[in-house]
């Protein structure tokens, strides 16, 4: 090598795993010259400054360690594919939106693009990661175009799936539960694959970096995320029957994931999961199944998302019932509109359904969230929902987006809790309950609030899996 560096990497993908994966890598491996790519120049524009493209915390700080050491930020894609030994695909793999398997089918274009551009430019050997999430069998299309267009250089694909969490993300590649890696079974895929592990054993212990062949490695990913939303839809489910009957679903998490078999986590009933991940892959799993004529296994995993489109629906039904059947011109405040805390991604929000929801009804709704930004909002509410300005008349009046709290609670008949940000835990309710209409509903889709506390301040509580006091006695 004529400089000095270790190996050098692109990723090819700028987005919520490119950025953060990479900026981690740097971070660890000062001898590796890591670049992130993007079609995007708005997006490259933004990770060279301090206002990140996307909000994660501690992210900016791992960024300004590296940047401009061994971490660049760039659109000059042709060049540094050139420069790159290893290449990760890092771009986003949505569902169909048309054609064949719309709706369910994850759509690879842009892996698909991007192994098209390397074999055009690459003037070397390379090792081709996919980092997206794709459907299993996508490196073997990916490894054909490479073969079909190279020009006597050899390529090698990985397959090397990020199990981050939005707004853990640095947590979790500063300390992942695994690193899984999937490679072809022969002497070169095995080199690859040895590669690639040496580059994350600079932090991760080797017996945490998993090696399998390339179909195990990609299906482990949908695998990982159908099982963690299964359990989220599990205990959505038994909410509904917690309501019904006077239990309580916190403690009935409590005393299922105390055995050790279960386990604690994701067993916090909420709204319904959102997020650009668990429907996306469910699907991308249930159409895989259904490819293969495996039309009960595919039935089973749509389950999962039909309760949590139940459960989206179940709470928007359940305010307007609340509230005497009817929210027409009423004034709701909807506290938090990401998929969850920490982050300011809104792809799948169930924020956005009962909004979309609450807007059927003719409700006056007003938004707040610490992170989320108005564009963002209607970008997925128009992209998910199909509910845009042309489409309906008066959008800015009926939704409103406040930039404090109280706020949106001024006047308002109901507060609605749909993110669980830390900091709804700490509001004054007491000056919100007197700044309310009355009677003044609180209805908790994220089950973070005192509800003894606020039914004592004069609110009518209404919280997910919780039995309601003036239904069941004694609870
Ligand atoms: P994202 O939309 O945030 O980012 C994707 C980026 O790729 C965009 O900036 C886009 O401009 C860029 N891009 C598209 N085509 C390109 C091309 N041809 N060349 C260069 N750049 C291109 O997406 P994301 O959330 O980072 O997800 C990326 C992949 O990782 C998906 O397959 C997703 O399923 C998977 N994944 C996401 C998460 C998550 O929490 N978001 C976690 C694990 C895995
Ligand atoms: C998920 C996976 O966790 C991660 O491993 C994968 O790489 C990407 O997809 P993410 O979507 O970022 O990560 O967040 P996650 O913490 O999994 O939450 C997903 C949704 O489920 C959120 O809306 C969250 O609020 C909801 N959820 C999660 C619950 O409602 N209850 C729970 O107990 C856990």
């Amino acid at each position: 090598m004529s400089d000095d560096w270790e190996v050098k990497i692109l990723c090819m993908g700028a987005g919520y795993v490119g950025g953060p994966t990479m900026a981690v890598i740097a971070k660890q491996c000062p001898k590796i010259r890591v670049v992130v790519g993007d079609i995007s120049q708005k997006q490259i524009d933004a990770w060279n400054t301090d206002k990140l493209p996307i909000y994660e915390p501690g992210l900016l700080d791992v960024v300004k360690e590296s940047r401009g050491r061994n971490l660049f930020f760039s659109t000059d894609l042709d060049k540094e594919i050139n420069e790159a030994d290893i290449i990760f695909i890092s771009v986003n793999t949505p569902t169909k939106t048309r054609g064949i398997g719309a709706g369910r089918a994850a759509n690879i274009k842009n892996c698909e693009l991007c192994a098209r551009h390397i074999a055009k430019v690459a003037t070397s050997d390379k090792i081709v990661v996919e980092k997206s999430t794709v459907p299993v069998r996508t490196a073997e299309a990916i490894q054909r175009i490479l073969k079909a267009n190279d020009n006597g250089y050899k390529f090698q694909v990985l397959s090397n799936p990020e199990f981050l969490a939005e707004g853990t993300a640095i947590k979790d590649l500063m300390k992942p539960d695994r690193v899984l890696i999937g490679g072809q079974q022969t002497p070169e895929g095995l080199k690859a694959a040895e590669t690639l592990v040496s580059v994350y054993a600079h932090w991760v212990a080797r017996e945490q970096i998993l090696t399998t062949n390339l179909w195990s490695s990609e299906l482990s990913k949908l695998v990982a995320n159908a099982f963690l939303a299964q359990r989220v839809s599990s205990i959505n489910s038994i909410s509904a029957l917690c309501e019904a009957t006077g239990a309580d679903v916190s403690e009935i998490s409590r005393a299922v994931g105390m055995d050790d078999r279960i386990g604690k986590r994701f067993l916090q009933s909420s709204v319904g999961f959102g997020g650009s991940c668990f429907q996306k892959d469910i699907l991308n799993l249930v159409y895989l199944c259904e490819t293969y004529g495996l039309s009960a296994c595919a039935d089973y995993w749509k389950q999962v998302i039909l309760m949590n489109d139940y459960q989206k629906k179940r709470f928007s039904e359940k305010i307007v019932s609340s509230m005497f059947n009817t929210v027409t011109g009423k004034k709701i405040a909807i506290l938090g509109y990401a998929f969850k805390k920490d982050t300011g991604d809104v792809r799948e929000t169930p924020s956005m359904f009962v909004v979309r929801d609450l807007l059927q009804e003719a409700a006056k709704i007003h938004i707040y969230d610490p992170e989320v930004s108005r564009e963002e909002m209607w970008k997925e509410m128009d992209y998910t929902c199909g509910v845009n300005h042309e489409n309906t008349p008066r959008l800015d009046e009926s939704v409103i987006t406040s930039e404090d709290a109280y706020k949106a609670c001024e006047g308002a008949h109901a507060v609605c809790i749909l993110t669980e940000w830390d900091e709804f835990k700490t509001l004054d309710y007491k000056k919100i309950y007197e700044s309310m209409s009355k009677p003044a509903f609180l209805f908790d889709g994220r089950l973070i609030m005192d509800h003894k506390a606020l039914r004592d301040i004069g609110f009518e509580v209404h919280a997910i899996g919780k039995p309601d006091p003036k239904k069941f006695s004694g609870v």
